[in-house]
């Protein structure tokens, strides 16, 4: 590709915006992947995704996991913390943890912990089978296991059963009552786990997740509450035990003003409670880290304004300037970030399967004649006669005449034949003008919605649902793009749907620098030759929020660490959900349906109207589909 080609591409797809140094378009127009920014590893997708589907046999939709990107990612998060708390000669130490809420497969957690030696690495766990896989994992022994949700005596009892393991276990209250729950299991058992306390802080996080802090929010303790905790653990004589604080303004914090205000709360909040004896060692920030998904940069709900360093940078100095102030010990400081850590490390691959027609689709093969009615012939005229100096009058034309069309075949002036004819005239001649529109750049508001009702409509192989709800859910974006042949001219604008029968089901939304825009260029797509569209950024959030809406299951998943010169192992294959999982799970017995089957056939050859032998090749038929893949093979 020439400079020219590749300034298009990174003009329509953004990738160096996004990608924080993890995906590019090499000279042959494929998409790389490396484990780590300016690493020289990389993979090419393309020919991953070649060998998985024709050496392999699997098919799309696939997710392929990165593990060296999660690595990659709590370093980046991990030496922001270090290089801040060197700067600013900050007397405590980071303590990051992996919030499993965020992607609880076990690939990820055990990738983390893998490195808790080096990064001080810990998990929070949210529910009773979250810190249930986490008690059985290998941790270093000075990390954390942060326990935050609503907690319920099991919960506590888990807790305590980590406690007794060997393990840091902290169990944050949200309420009043689990204090209660934890003293009772101290009273029976002897047990206690260290406590932490959650506030429920009157600043705000920004973007969607804002709700999660403020005075409204749904977790954590009033300062009253607090107060009471502390007193009511000096009484029990465990005030030793106290030993975190925790806030958390919510996920995704577009504007870095936010965090510093939410900072300076947390830390008084610290300083106070140290003044009043209790002895608390953590301040916990939660979540909230963001993720650039569109690469602009801005406080735009899919991005940030704001670096890693950045919001390392002010955690550390304002939490250190108010301790200084208040005279109290600088607090080691606990970081939750789990969308950070985890978005990039997972590549959403689906191949488009077919092109949903639309008007504009139909080919032009319309003759006119002299005794058609007026309208028809005027729109011909203006469908011929379009050019780059008129193509706005001539569209505005078309508009009228259309209108015009409809208004006289309703007053059943005109055939249904004239109707189609004068359809197809008008939609060629919308084509013709933006193709004018289109080479003179800048199009205006009235043709981009045109390019939009214009654009080709793809049916992609996956479950918007299943894959990238958040794209569905909140609007979310995320970056779309093929991942081969992008050296070749993006003909054709597009939007995607998929193969749900839920007309929700559709990207019609891209990421951009100024603004989201509703169409994606891209290489034309030609009809039985593969063709692959990657949705990056999905590591987070996605693959646990997904729902298996009309029982479409789980994609195939491939595993792959990057080597050398675009060497790359595949070092775990998962199958995705058969036909036969997505059964059990809406709680239908697979034989018993195969046997229900079975009658509904002895029925027809007892009518006579099938024969012994094909009853029976039909049923093996209707057993063996159930093996099969949900989506469409
Ligand atoms: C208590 C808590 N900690 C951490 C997180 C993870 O936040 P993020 O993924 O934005 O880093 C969340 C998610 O909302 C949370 O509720």
């Amino acid at each position: 590709m020439n400079d020219e080609q590749l300034q298009q591409i990174q003009q329509v797809y953004c990738v160096e915006n996004w990608s924080a140094g993890y995906f590019e378009v090499d000279a042959r127009g494929c998409l790389l992947t490396r484990p780590a920014p300016g690493d020289p590893r990389y993979v090419n997708l393309k020919e991953l995704v070649d060998e998985l589907t024709l050496k392999r046999k699997v098919a799309p939709p696939i997710l392929v996991r990165f593990p060296q990107l999660l690595t990659s990612q709590l370093r980046k998060l991990a030496d922001a913390y270090q290089h801040a708390i060197a700067e600013f000669q900050y007397g405590g130490q980071h303590f990051p943890v992996f919030p499993m809420k965020v992607n609880p497969r076990r690939e990820v957690v055990e990738e983390f912990l893998r490195d808790s030696v080096r990064c001080r690495v810990g998990v929070e766990c949210g529910s009773k089978p979250e810190l249930y896989a986490a008690l059985a994992q290998d941790q270093a022994v000075d990390t954390l296991m942060i326990c935050n949700g609503f907690k319920d005596e099991t919960f506590i009892r888990l807790a305590c059963l980590g406690t007794q393991a060997g393990k840091r276990v902290v169990v944050v209250l949200e309420k009043l009552n689990e204090l209660r729950m934890v003293l009772k299991e101290y009273r029976r058992t002897g047990v206690c786990p260290l406590i932490g306390l959650r506030a429920k802080l009157y600043s705000r996080g920004s973007g969607k997740w804002a709700s999660s802090g403020g005075e409204a929010a749904k977790f954590g303790l009033t300062t009253s509450e607090i107060l009471q905790c502390v007193r009511l653990l000096q009484e029990e004589k465990l005030d030793g035990q106290l030993k975190l604080l925790h806030l958390h303004i919510g996920s995704q914090i577009t504007d870095i003003k936010r965090v510093k205000n939410a900072m300076r709360e947390a830390a008084r909040v610290y300083a106070k409670l140290r003044q009043v004896g209790a002895n608390i060692e953590f301040l916990d920030i939660g979540g909230g880290l963001g993720v650039d998904y569109d690469g602009s940069h801005t406080r735009t709900e899919s991005s940030m304004n704001y670096t890693v360093q950045e919001f390392a940078n002010d955690v550390v100095f304002i939490i250190r300037s108010i301790c200084d102030d208040e005279h109290v010990p600088h607090p080691n400081i606990v970081t939750e970030s789990g969308r950070m850590m985890t978005a990039y490390h997972s590549v959403f691959i689906t191949n488009i399967r077919d092109e949903i027609e639309t008007f504009a689709d139909e080919q032009l093969s319309v003759q006119v004649d002299v005794d058609d009615p007026q309208v028809i012939s005027e729109l011909k005229d203006l469908c011929d006669g379009v050019n780059g100096k008129n193509y706005v009058e001539y569209y505005h034309d078309a508009l009228e005449l259309k209108d015009s069309l409809h208004t006289q075949f309703n007053m059943g002036l005109i055939s249904l034949e004239d109707r189609a004819k004068g359809e197809l005239l008008f939609w060629e001649t919308c084509a013709r003008a933006l193709r004018e529109s289109e080479e003179e750049g800048f199009p205006s508001d009235e043709f981009e919605q045109l390019k939009k009702v214009l654009a080709a409509k793809y049916l992609c192989n996956f479950s918007l649902f299943r894959s990238a709800p958040d794209s569905w859910a909140i609007r979310q974006l995320f970056p779309i793009v093929p991942i081969h042949r992008l050296d070749e001219p993006l003909k054709d604008f597009a939007t995607f749907v998929d193969v749900t029968c839920d007309s929700d089901g559709k990207i019609s939304h891209f990421v951009d620098l100024k603004d989201d825009r509703e169409t994606l260029n891209m290489p034309a797509w030609r009809d039985g030759e593969p063709y692959y569209l990657a949705i990056f950024l999905v590591g987070a959030y996605q693959e646990v929020m997904g729902s298996f809406h009309n029982l479409f299951g789980l994609p195939n998943e491939a595993q792959v660490v990057i080597g050398d010169n675009g060497s790359y192992q595949i070092t775990k294959l998962v199958p995705g959900s058969r036909i036969s999982d997505m059964l059990s799970f809406a709680r239908y017995d697979q034989a018993m349906l195969v046997e229900a089957f079975r009658r509904k056939l002895a029925v027809q050859v007892e009518q006579g109207k099938l024969t012994a032998e094909l009853a029976s090749k039909l049923a093996g038929e209707y057993d063996r589909a159930a093996a099969g893949s949900t989506y469409l093979e």
